[in-house]
């Protein structure tokens, strides 16, 4: 059995009253596509900005290639090749594709400072960024700006940021969130060519999806894990089914 890249243990974040994380433990293993579903408001990107570093967890532990990253801050994390996709938002919308990559690239290095400077001079970056385009299937849209790009186009130029930082472990919120069928297919296909390369932790309502690329499945419901497995097993599941699958696919 591979080793765990990633271990959660007993994870607690409230917000007020509410329990979001609720004593959650969890494994990703290293190489697995590891998919993480659950109702609206299980706390699932609330997990992913403890995990990431964006929100600190009321009790806990996360190991990350066995160091416990717990308390350290994002950016230390991302340069131990830890990731999450960006926002659209982190997207600026007037630099060009590439641009937008290599900036990614230049954070990753703690280059923050020389922000303004264009990236695309810095011929360092160029190569890895043009390489993170070329496998989201974005290289010919290099040189025309983000804001140019279609919806599906940027969720694309965003997982090729994340890519940039040349993760070992990638966290994904909703890849397809606000996607057609096309750009949702086309995105699948982007993170099975990952698969293998990429140990991915990936949040995603698309159940087809979902059953398509995990290895594993962990269903996560008010905060806690009901239940880790195979699609198969998942699928089998009757909590799950009760809990999730039941009421949102009719099966
Ligand atoms: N900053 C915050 N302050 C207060 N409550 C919050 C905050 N962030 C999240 N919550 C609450 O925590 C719970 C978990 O939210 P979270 O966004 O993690 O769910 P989710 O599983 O990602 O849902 P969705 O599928 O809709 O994206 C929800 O009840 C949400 O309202
Ligand atoms: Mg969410």
């Amino acid at each position: 059995m591979a080793e765990a890249m990633l271990k959660v243990e007993g994870l607690v974040k409230r917000f007020g009253g509410l329990v979001a994380t609720d004593n959650l433990s969890l494994d990703v293993r290293d190489g697995e596509v590891h998919a993480l579903i659950g109702p609206n408001g299980a706390g699932k990107t609330t997990l992913i900005a403890q995990l990431s570093g964006f929100l600190r967890p009321d009790a806990g532990r996360i190991t990350f290639t066995d160091r416990d990253i717990t308390a350290l801050p994002a950016a230390a994390r991302v340069r131990l090749g830890l990731a999450r996709s960006f926002q659209i938002t982190s997207v600026l919308r007037d630099f060009t594709a590439l641009d937008n990559v290599a900036l990614a690239e230049q954070a990753r290095q703690g280059h923050s400072f020389r922000f303004w400077q264009p990236a695309r001079s810095d011929r360092s970056l160029r190569g890895p960024a043009s390489a993170a385009l070329e496998a989201v299937g974005l290289a010919h849209r290099a040189d025309d700006p983000a804001a140019s790009l279609s919806h599906g186009e940027q969720r694309q130029l965003e997982v090729a940021m994340a890519l940039a930082c040349d993760p070992r472990l990638l966290l994904l919120d909703e890849p397809m969130a606000g996607m057609g069928p096309e750009e949702s297919a086309r995105m699948v296909d982007l993170l099975r060519g990952l698969r293998g390369q990429r140990t991915m932790l990936l949040i995603e309502h698309d159940m087809d999806a979902v059953f398509a690329l995990a290895d594993r499945i962990t269903v996560l419901v008010y905060g806690r894990a009901i239940a880790t497995g195979t699609p198969a097993e998942i699928r089998a599941n009757p909590e799950v089914r009760t809990a999730y699958l039941g009421e949102s696919e009719g099966t």
